[in-house]
């Protein structure tokens, strides 16, 4: 049989649809999952090296320390496909107690889907892959039923408002899960983290712009738009906007928007977490939080939820 398969599914809102909706709509708002072009995965991957950027190198330290104390199961469904350096440090403890074993990588872009799991399925020759691509929400009735293993790694999570990510989690029910919580901290690391010295992530945000200029035919002027990331304690959560730096019309999709001095464009929630909070979502969705893995300064968490 073919260690390689792939489901593609069509999207279910257009970047056209989703701009015009946001744009609209007070807020206004543009969903984060449009950051993902060519060149916004490309800024994204930079976000990920920066020196204030401390969630994945956390993560990354906590699998290579732990990966081994996961468990495994023959099915493993991964949210988001695992490029590089983390999906080998899991492999590598997943193969450590199985021979064979099927990931079934869930992403919005096929070509991110074949680049990841080309390597992949010549490392490990146990391997067999069954890709799906699609958005998270719409892979849900395409996942396999056998026991399996759900991984939602990186703190996506943390994107996700508190009614869609008990929505998310109860899907998985009858799984096990093992997820990414960005933890509450500091307000100044986490700020600093969002607004990072060399303005890569100013850069990923006004991309937003860029590719509605791009994609879209609108006329965003660049120099006009400030990033902007605050920390709303209330709500836990980082929150980026671009505000316009002074009164100006913007031409997007044949309509016309006048935005005035500091009136923003929301366009990521970014939520940190309490071990209480994250007790709270797994027991709503259905799940226990079964064990927990931590970096020294508790900064960030993988958890197991069963
Ligand atoms: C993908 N996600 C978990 C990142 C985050 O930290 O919320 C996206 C990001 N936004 C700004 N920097 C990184």
């Amino acid at each position: 049989m073919d260690r390689f398969s792939l489901i593609e599914t069509p999207l279910r809102d257009s970047f056209a649809q989703a701009v015009r909706a946001g744009l609209a709509s007070r807020p206004r708002h543009v969903p984060p999952r449009y950051f993902y072009d060519a060149l916004g995965s490309e800024l994204f991957e930079r976000i990920t090296r920066l020196p204030e950027y401390y969630l994945t190198r956390t993560e990354t330290a906590i699998l290579e320390h732990y990966a081994r104390e996961f468990p495994t199961a023959p099915t493993v469904v991964e949210f988001g496909c695992g490029f590089g350096a983390k999906t080998r440090l899991l492999f590598d403890a997943f193969f450590r107690a199985r021979k064979t074993m099927t990931y079934v990588p869930i992403d919005i872009s096929r070509r991110a889907l074949e680049e990841a799991t080309a390597p992949l399925l010549r490392s490990y020759p146990g391997l067999s892959v069954r890709a799906i691509q699609a958005e998270f929400e719409q892979a849900f009735e395409l996942i396999p039923r056998e026991p399996s293993l759900a991984l939602f790694l990186g703190s996506n999570i943390g994107n996700l408002d508190h009614h869609d990510a008990v929505r998310f989690l109860s899907a998985l029910r009858g799984r096990r899960a093992l997820v990414g919580f960005d933890m509450q901290k500091d307000e100044q690391v986490l700020l600093a983290a969002y607004n990072d010295a060399e303005g890569v992530t100013a850069q990923f945000n006004l991309n937003l712009l860029a590719r509605i200029n791009r994609e879209l035919g609108g006329d965003f002027d660049l120099a006009q738009w400030d990033h902007l990331a605050i920390y709303d304690p209330d709500a836990s959560r980082v929150e980026m906007h671009l505000a316009a730096r002074r009164d100006q019309e913007v031409h997007v999709l044949g309509e016309t928007h006048a935005f005035r001095a500091g009136q923003r464009i929301h366009t990521e929630n970014s939520y940190k977490y309490s071990m209480k909070q994250i007790r709270a979502i797994a027991a709503e969705s259905g799940f226990r939080v079964e064990r927990v893995w931590t970096d020294e300064d508790e900064w960030y968490a993988v958890v197991l939820l069963t």
